[in-house]
């Protein structure tokens, strides 16, 4: 009895370890599953391509298009069966909205701008406006400032301690603007490497996703490269020490993070909470990586072929205590098989995963 008990116990630990080897990256006693559980909140219409997103205080999401127009929806309670969605403008002098960041309690920043195809980005067209949800149940966008030399703006954060300086990664020039909301003031904060020199008249897409945290500004590089070691596609994210106004601090240089196995890597964000785990939206690459401190990564959801977390374009963390393990990613249309479907926003569940 007691040794087929002890023998029943051995074998039970025999396949509890070999369920934690399978599952490298499960918390202490927690197994977790990979890819992690994940649902689509709301599906969206073909032409709907969504670029970036934020959350209100309150938990709803804010979401920016980049085509058919240049909108900012909110999807509100994204954690019920059927949320919500509400267009609360389109800006028509410009074909794109791109970043979207919270600047003071409840008021957002919203960068936007015209993208052609074979040209891309329009110099002279882009702007930031603020949404003042504040204010306004459903706020009109309100100009804070052109930024009459950019070339393609993409990723937006806000400086730690001044969150009325709101930086705003040019994907052409490869350099971050700063814009002050409060005076509407426009400078360069931060030149990052240039690599190949910016061509005019074409689409250059380097520079994409961007977010201070602690000293550090932190950005993604949508180039391919290539592994010298295996000759895979790879792509690479960087930081660069910033002061407490976002300059580059003195004599601090980018720095190259991590690598990962995709073609370009998009938008990201921080999280859950204060936890230094990086989680990395692939556009094209249809999957959601997370990445540790030291650079160990995660395919956590998606596959090339698909839809899941197809054409991922920036995600963020639930801020309720009912969602703050939630991943909500933003994503683009997609075809693949000759299937086409529209954007839309997945949520996917991290509790209890690490690293
Ligand atoms: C913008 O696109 C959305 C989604 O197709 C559509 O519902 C809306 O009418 C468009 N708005 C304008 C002003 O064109
Ligand atoms: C993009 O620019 C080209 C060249 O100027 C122009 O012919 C084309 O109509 C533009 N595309 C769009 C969608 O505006
Ligand atoms: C992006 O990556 C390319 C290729 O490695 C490099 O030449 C360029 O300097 C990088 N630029 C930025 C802004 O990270």
């Amino acid at each position: 009895m007691l040794t087929s008990i002890v023998r029943s116990f051995t074998s039970l630990v025999l396949l509890l370890l070999a369920v934690l080897s399978l599952e490298a990256h499960a918390a202490p006693g927690v197994a977790v599953h990979l890819p992690l559980p994940n649902r689509i909140v709301k599906q969206f219409a073909e032409d709907v391509w969504f670029e970036n997103i934020a959350v209100r205080s309150n938990g709803n999401l804010l979401l920016t298009t980049l085509t058919p127009n240049a909108s900012l929806y909110e999807i509100q309670n994204p954690s019920s069966k059927s949320p919500t969605v509400v267009r609360h403008f389109t800006i028509d002098s410009v074909r794109c909205l791109f970043g979207v960041v919270e600047t003071a309690p409840d008021v957002f920043a919203v960068s936007g701008g015209s993208f052609n195809d074979t040209t891309g980005g329009v110099k002279g067209s882009f702007a930031l406006w603020a949404a003042d949800f504040a204010k306004e149940k459903s706020p009109k966008p309100k100009l804070i400032a052109k930024i009459p030399d950019a070339i393609l703006l993409n990723g937006a954060t806000t400086v730690p301690n001044h969150r009325n300086l709101v930086l705003l990664a040019d994907s052409s020039l490869n350099v971050v603007w700063r814009v002050d909301v409060n005076t509407g003031k426009v400078d360069v904060a931060v030149t990052l490497p240039q690599g190949v020199p910016y061509v005019p008249n074409t689409v250059s897409i380097v520079t994409n996703g961007l977010h201070a945290r602690n000293d550090y500004l932190w950005w993604s590089n949508y180039t391919q490269t290539t592994n010298p070691k295996t000759g895979a596609p790879e792509a690479a994210m960087y930081r660069i020490k910033i002061t407490d106004k976002g300059s580059t601090a003195a004599h601090a240089k980018a720095e190259k993070r991590f690598n990962l196995p995709i073609t370009g890597m998009d938008d990201f964000t921080f999280g859950p909470g204060k936890k230094d785990l990086q989680w990395v939206a692939t556009n094209t690459n249809n999957q959601i990586f997370a990445v540790n401190s030291k650079g160990k990564y995660a395919l956590v959801a998606g596959a090339t072929d698909s839809f899941t977390v197809a054409t991922s374009t920036s995600c963020t963390f639930g801020r309720t205590k009912h969602d703050g393990n939630i991943l909500y990613v933003a994503t683009g249309y997609t075809t693949l098989n000759g299937v086409t479907r529209g954007g839309k926003v997945v949520a996917i569940d991290t509790t209890g995963f690490c690293l």
